[in-house]
This record gives C-alpha cells, sequence and structure tokens, in this order.
C-alpha cells in the first residue's frame, strides 16, 4: 500500500476536518445497506417525513446512483433536473435540484436514470466534492437541520465513502442470512476506508499499510476489529489516536426491517451487540420494522405509509426510530 494506491480510492469526500463549518453543519444521516431491496428507500422517505412533521427541516438525498426512485416514493414526477445535472453535468446550480415536497419540512434531491453514472468508475474522482460541500453548508444556505442520505445497496467507493463520513450511519439489514452477511461485509469496508481516511489525513501510510494488513489480512487470528484495534494501539498510538476520533465522532445505527416472529427480533438484538462488540463502532440500536403490507400498498399508492396508514403498527415503528435517531443525533452538529 502506497501514497498512489490510497489516492486512487478518493471519491471527493473530506479526509480533513472543516473546522470554520463546526457548529453549523447540519446533522447527516446516511442509510445504507450491503444488500439491495432491504428497505432502504421506504426508511429514509418515511424518516424524513417524520422528522419533518416533528419540525426538522430535511433535506433528503437519493443517492442510489442509477436507480434513483425516492421521488415515487413522495408521489411526485420524475423532475426535471436531478442530482446528475448538477454532479455530473454540471449545468445547474445545487440550489435547483431541490424540490419541494407534500410533507412539511421535507425538500428533496432526486438522483435521476441518467445512464452517465453507470460509468461512475470513469469519472473523475473528486465526483462529490462539491456536492459534499453543499451538503455541510445546507444549514447555512437552506436552514436545514438534517440531512439524510439515501444510499445505493452494496460498497461502491462513493456509498461507502457517505455511509464512512455521515454522522449518523444506518445500516438497514433483513432478517436473511444473505442480507446479514452482507451488512458484516458492509461495515468491514467502511472500517477499511476508515483506516484510510485516517492515513490521508495523517499522511502515515506506512502506518496506514501496516494496520490494514494486521486487521484485515489475517484471517488465522480470531480475533474481533475491536480487540486488534486496541492491540494496535501501543505500536502506532499517534494514528490510533486520530482514527478513534475518527470513529467516536461517529455513530451506527441499526435497523432491521421485515420482521416476522420472535426468532427475527433476536437475530435484530444480537446484531446490535456484535456491532459494538465485533467492529467498536458507537452503536445505536434503533429499532425494527414489522414485514407489512401496508409498506408495499402505500408504494403502489405513490404515497408513504406515514401518511397513508397513520394508523398502523409500522407507522408506529417508524415514528419510534425517527425518535431513537433525533436522540442520537448530535446536537450543534460539528464535522471533523
Ligand atoms: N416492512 C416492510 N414490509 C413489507 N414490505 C416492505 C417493508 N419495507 C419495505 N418493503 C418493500 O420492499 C421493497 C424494497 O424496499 P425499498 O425501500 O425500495 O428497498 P431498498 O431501498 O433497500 O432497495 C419495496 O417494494 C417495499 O415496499
Ligand atoms: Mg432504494
Amino acid at each position: 500500500m502506497d501514497h498512489e494506491i490510497a489516492r486512487a480510492w478518493q471519491t471527493g469526500l473530506p479526509t480533513v476536518a472543516d473546522l470554520h463549518l463546526q457548529g453549523e453543519v447540519p446533522s447527516i444521516i446516511a442509510v445504507g445497506s450491503g444488500k439491495g431491496g432491504v428497505g432502504k428507500s421506504t426508511l429514509s422517505a418515511n424518516l424524513a417525513a417524520k422528522l419533518g412533521q416533528s419540525g426538522q427541516q430535511v433535506l433528503l438525498l437519493d443517492l442510489d446512483i442509477g436507480g434513483a426512485n425516492l421521488h415515487t416514493y413522495f408521489g411526485l414526477p420524475t423532475p426535471a433536473y436531478t442530482l446528475a445535472d448538477y454532479v455530473v453535468y454540471n449545468r445547474i446550480p445545487f440550489e435547483r435540484t431541490i424540490q419541494p415536497t407534500s410533507i412539511p419540512n421535507v425538500r428533496l434531491v432526486s438522483g435521476g436514470k441518467e445512464e452517465i453514472w453507470s460509468e461512475l468508475e470513469d469519472l473523475p474522482a473528486t465526483l462529490f466534492t462539491d456536492l459534499w460541500h453543499k451538503i455541510l453548508s445546507a444549514r447555512t444556505d437552506h436552514n436545514i437541520d438534517t440531512v439524510i442520505l439515501d444510499l445505493g445497496a452494496g460498497t461502491q467507493k462513493h456509498t461507502i465513502d457517505f455511509f464512512s463520513s455521515a454522522h449518523l450511519g444506518i445500516l438497514t439489514v433483513v432478517p436473511e442470512p444473505t442480507s446479514i452477511e452482507n451488512a458484516y461485509s458492509f461495515l468491514k469496508t467502511v472500517l477499511w476506508r476508515q483506516v484510510d481516511q485516517t492515513g490521508l489525513r495523517t499522511q502515515l501510510f506506512q502506518e496506514m499499510a501496516n494496520i490494514k494488513e494486521r486487521l484485515f489480512q489475517n484471517p488465522s487470528v480470531q480475533k474481533s476489529y475491536r480487540h486488534k484495534l486496541q492491540e494496535l494501539q501501543t505500536t502506532y498510538p499517534f494514528f490510533m489516536h486520530q482514527l478513534y476520533r475518527l470513529l467516536h465522532s461517529r455513530k451506527v445505527g441499526v435497523v432491521m426491517n421485515q420482521v416476522r416472529c420472535q426468532k427475527d427480533i433476536e437475530i435484530y438484538r444480537s446484531m446490535c451487540s456484535i456491532v459494538p462488540d465485533y467492529f467498536g463502532y458507537t452503536t445505536q440500536a434503533l429499532g425494527y420494522l414489522h414485514y407489512d403490507d401496508a409498506a408495499w400498498k402505500s408504494l403502489r399508492n405513490r404515497r408513504l405509509v406515514v401518511t397513508d396508514f397513520p394508523h398502523s403498527l409500522l407507522t408506529r415503528k417508524i415514528e419510534s426510530i425517527a425518535a431513537q435517531t433525533l436522540s442520537s443525533l448530535p446536537r450543534g452538529s460539528t464535522y471533523g
């Protein structure tokens, strides 16, 4: 691992603190998962609605690049201008991508389905730099309290970067082995990336290479990443201090969706203890959602569950997740 390899994985998100924005940035939530179709968009859209109804000014961004469909959850047509027009084509200012929704206090940035997104790997490494700065300045520019990033599934570089840069990354899973396996791979990739970010920030490239080797490339040693990180502290004290600074300023929230039985709830509870114990993340058990026909029925009506079925159990559970989310967000957010 050298400097060049590390740089190759830059997507334009910050590796240094934006200290001048301290106290002025909105709270940033990223909703991710290892696997698709687990309910990220359902959760993002309904969470946005609940936070909006509670008085928060919310900006919801559809970052499911190439598969964007959040506008449908809000009953909106594909907008004339989408994120691609700003990020890729650079033909409109960011402000033009922001649309009002029928939910009070909730504004939406649609992703667009332009084919150019499929060539993303070939696009400039700094593709999302300007967007990230717009997100950070959304409080001062647009009076936004909370930004919600609805990410695509999987471990694409920009997805991992948005998740690992947010104050709260919500890991969404369903109680199926494939979803859970992919969720753990997702968190491992996030940790890998956070080691990279620390290496870039501190310019300790050799330490970064050694730490990655010791953490990730020694499967014969059956120890948790948390345990291995602790062991590395004596050998690389400055690097580890910086890495812990990064890790401790962020949280991983766990949501299990499409729960059908008590056993599923037990799987949820065990995930909520594995995430901090195995990975060392500060973890918030945000709650679980039952499998409920209200989810697909409301989508078919192009409405949100919380407005279409306001008295359903699903809505009550979403309200509880929204309350948990709000309580776990940093107050007067800083970014560093
Ligand atoms: N709790 C639930 N019960 C039943 N169906 C659900 C639930 N949550 C989501 N769905 C359905 O699962 C499908 C995928 O959900 P979506 O939110 O689009 O997933 P993702 O964004 O992760 O790809 C949708 O058809 C949605 O209506
Ligand atoms: Mg989605």
